[in-house]
């Protein structure tokens, strides 16, 4: 960074050499602030401060080995958490407005208060009553938890000076309002400076944090991404807005694997936990049909079944559509010019939909065999047998490559009730009882 850039907007971190009231770069106005150095001028050598405590590795040894952990009592919660609320902790939970954030930490907050932990609840967006009505309908009444209707920053750290609690949830960070910022709630330095503050606070105090965050429409700009660097836990709420079913998705934790998933269902009386969730994704599944194959995936530690759905049309747009719901587009393009190349089935003139049945998104490379095939069977208008299981990942040459935990997919299948599955050839195979494995080493094998 060049010496005499002094000046940062607060909003896109542009920097400029001189002050002004709107930004350049973003057009924001009011956010061009003076970078200070932290030492007062150049001459001065010291900066003043103490020294920190340093500790060798070895000295963790005597340390406490675990922190304390407090569980839900549901599991697909404790389980994306990774194994139960970790004490002085912080938390974000992340998702469109609407998708049932503020519903899931209400039943999470009762729950962690039944276990005997200290929690408040603290809105910025309803008003104690209508947090109230909320708890009566999900039957939570009867539950110790505090609340509070509070925006202002300072009137937080106060309260939570003074109550003491051990999980506190703030719902959301996008309306809390720090009085030493000079910008409106909701943006960039107000999010960043409020979540600053309440997490620095959790960890002095030995308090947990849960902080709500609504994914924005301008995506990055002011949403959950300004802090997720400063928790330690990272966890988004996910689904399509017309389907039952939500998924807890961890996707960054200091204190547990990462990608763990947990699975909810929508109900009148809020959200409830899907225990077998591969059987809840498969539940919608008819009669074979061409197009429909049944992908045995991994989320996180859990094998996860479901359907993957293709459609394969004559085009009338000299461009043809490439639509994917639930999975990366870019993937598709990628195994759509595999299978031309390397097997081929040409696609050009066609439209193509994919679509991952239940509103769930995968994100796992071991999905390409699987949608090869239901790209294959919608073109060919022929169905796989029912009964038959994909996964697999696939490489530019066409070459299949192993994918990792094969022996946990196939069981979870055959626990299901599948008779056969098709993977790439592994070196030490494995089998299951009940479960006829055809494997090969590319694609064209097949
Ligand atoms: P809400 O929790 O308010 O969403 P967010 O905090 O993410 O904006 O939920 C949105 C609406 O959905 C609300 O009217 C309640 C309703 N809802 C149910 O009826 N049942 C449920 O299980 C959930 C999660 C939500
Ligand atoms: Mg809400």
């Amino acid at each position: 960074m060049p010496k005499d850039l002094t000046f940062t907007c607060s909003a896109c971190a542009a920097k400029t050499s001189k002050w002004s009231g709107r930004c350049d770069n973003c057009g924001e106005w009011n956010t061009i602030t003076e970078d200070k150095a932290l030492t007062s001028g150049p001459k001065k050598k010291s900066l003043g401060g103490m020294r920190g405590n340093v500790i060798t590795l070895t000295d963790l040894a005597t340390q406490e080995k675990e922190p304390p952990r407090t569980k839900a009592g549901v599991d697909e919660l404790d389980r994306v958490l990774g194994g139960g609320l970790t004490k002085a902790s912080a938390t974000l939970v992340g998702g469109d407005p609407g998708i049932g954030k503020s519903t899931l930490l209400l039943q999470a907050a009762a729950r962690f208060a039944r276990n005997g932990l200290n929690v408040i609840y603290i809105s910025g967006e309803e008003s104690n009553s209508q947090v109230q009505m909320r708890a009566r309908r999900l039957g939570l009444t009867e539950s110790p938890v505090k609340l509070a209707a509070e925006t202002n920053l300072r009137d937080i750290l106060t309260t939570l000076e003074v109550e003491k609690p051990d999980l506190a949830i703030i719902d959301s960070i996008q309306t809390m309002w720090a009085d030493n910022v000079e910008s409106a709630p909701g943006s960039v330095s107000q999010v960043r400076s409020s979540a600053h503050e309440l997490t620095t606070f959790a960890k002095r105090n030995g308090m947990s944090v849960i902080l709500v965050g609504h994914v924005t429409k301008e995506g990055a700009i002011a949403g959950p991404r300004v802090v997720e660097h400063m928790v330690d836990t990272v966890l988004y709420f996910e689904g399509e807005r017309g389907h039952q079913f939500r998924i807890l998705r961890s996707v960054k934790n200091r204190f547990g694997p990462a990608d763990e998933i947990g699975v909810f269902e929508m109900t009148d009386k809020g959200l409830a936990e899907v225990k077998n969730p591969s059987a809840l994704f498969l539940s919608e599944r008819g009669a074979p049909a061409p197009g429909s194959v049944v992908f045995a995936g991994i989320e996180g530690t859990r094998p996860v079944l479901c359907e993957i759905q293709a459609l394969v049309a004559p085009s009338p747009h000299s461009q043809p559509r490439r639509s994917v719901v639930g999975w990366d587009g870019n993937r598709l393009a990628m195994i759509l010019a595999v299978l031309e190349s390397r097997c081929g089935v040409p696609f050009a003139g066609l439209d193509v939909y994919l679509n991952v049945a239940g509103g769930l998104r995968i994100s796992e490379p071991g999905a390409d065999l699987a949608v090869a095939a239901a790209l294959v069977s919608a073109r060919e208008d022929s169905a796989l047998p029912a009964e038959a299981c994909v996964f697999g990942e696939i490489s530019l040459s066409g070459a299949l490559r192993p994918v990792a935990q094969a022996e946990n997919r196939l069981k979870e299948a055959q626990k299901l009730g599948f008779t056969s599955a098709i993977t790439p050839h592994q070196k030490k195979q494995v089998t299951v009882p009940g479960l006829t494995v055809r494997t090969a080493h590319d694609l064209a094998g097949f």
